[in-house]
């Protein structure tokens, strides 16, 4: 059994990564901005006891670190760490504001960084800790002009801006044995993804989860599809 920390738990890929991952037997900790909007975490919740939900919103300082701080106090171990809780503004480069670009960095960029940057304790405790930073293939510098979707400029930074935050934490923490990957999870129907997205959210969770067990021992710094083939940065 593995501890795994999910933060934006309480819905679309967050929630079902929550529930399939207890399915398998693991512990979850979800974290939620809103623990007035977890009924689906709720239900899972009568049903596996080896789920806690805890307040967490990823855009704000003051939550991240006493999320975590209360977790070290607790001796808490982390082996999976997902840094999933996202935001997208669809807004191309004429009509992004300033203060959306600065939304969006703050909840898919600073807050994955404080999130990560706060688990360290935890995840020095498991003897293979892995964190999943949640990107995507709008976040792809080389896919740009190809076939790709563009045109979400501040998403697209902010995910571009995460997967760096992948290459360099990989770099940082390899001395403490922490693996940091940029995995996509293709377009999913979400709130995000929209009802005309290609996969059903349990369909992409289940190819994300058999990609990471078919990671090796050395596998870091790498950005790596729903399938589990590479992603050009
Ligand atoms: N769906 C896709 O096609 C797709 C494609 C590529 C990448 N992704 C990435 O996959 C991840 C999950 O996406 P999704 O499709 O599941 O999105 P979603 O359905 O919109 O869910 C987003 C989740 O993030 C949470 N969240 C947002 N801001 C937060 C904050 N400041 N603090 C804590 N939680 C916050 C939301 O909580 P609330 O309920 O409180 O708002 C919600 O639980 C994101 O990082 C996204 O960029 C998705």
């Amino acid at each position: 059994m593995n501890t795994i920390f999910i933060t934006g738990a309480n819905r679309g890929i967050g929630l079902e990564l929550t529930s399939q991952l207890l399915k398998e037997g693991n512990k979850i900790i979800a974290g939620c901005r809103n623990l007035k909007a977890t009924d689906n975490l709720r239900k899972l919740q009568r049903e596996f006891e080896k789920l806690e939900i805890m307040e967490l919103a990823v855009d704000d300082e003051d939550s991240v670190v006493s999320c975590f701080k209360k977790l070290s106090e607790d001796n808490q171990k982390i082996d999976l760490l997902f840094n999933n809780a996202g935001i997208m503004d669809w807004n191309d480069l004429n009509a992004v504001t300033s203060d959306s670009l600065e939304k969006v960095y703050r909840t898919n960029l600073i807050g994955a960084l404080l999130v990560l940057r706060a688990s360290v304790p935890c995840l020095r405790k498991s003897n293979q800790p892995l964190v999943v930073n949640l990107s995507s293939r709008l976040g792809s510098i080389g896919l740009r002009g190809n076939t790709q979707l563009g045109g979400a400029i501040a998403y697209q930074c902010s995910k571009a801006a995460l997967n760096m935050l992948t290459k360099q934490a990989a770099i940082d923490l390899s001395t403490l044995g922490i693996r940091v990957i940029s995995l996509s999870p293709g377009w999913v129907k979400t709130e995000m993804g929209g009802i005309e997205a290609k996969y059903e959210v349990s369909e992409s969770v289940r190819l994300m989860l058999q990609a990471l067990k078919n990671l090796q021992p050395g596998d870091s710094g790498i950005f790596l599809g729903e399938d589990g083939t590479e992603i050009s940065w």
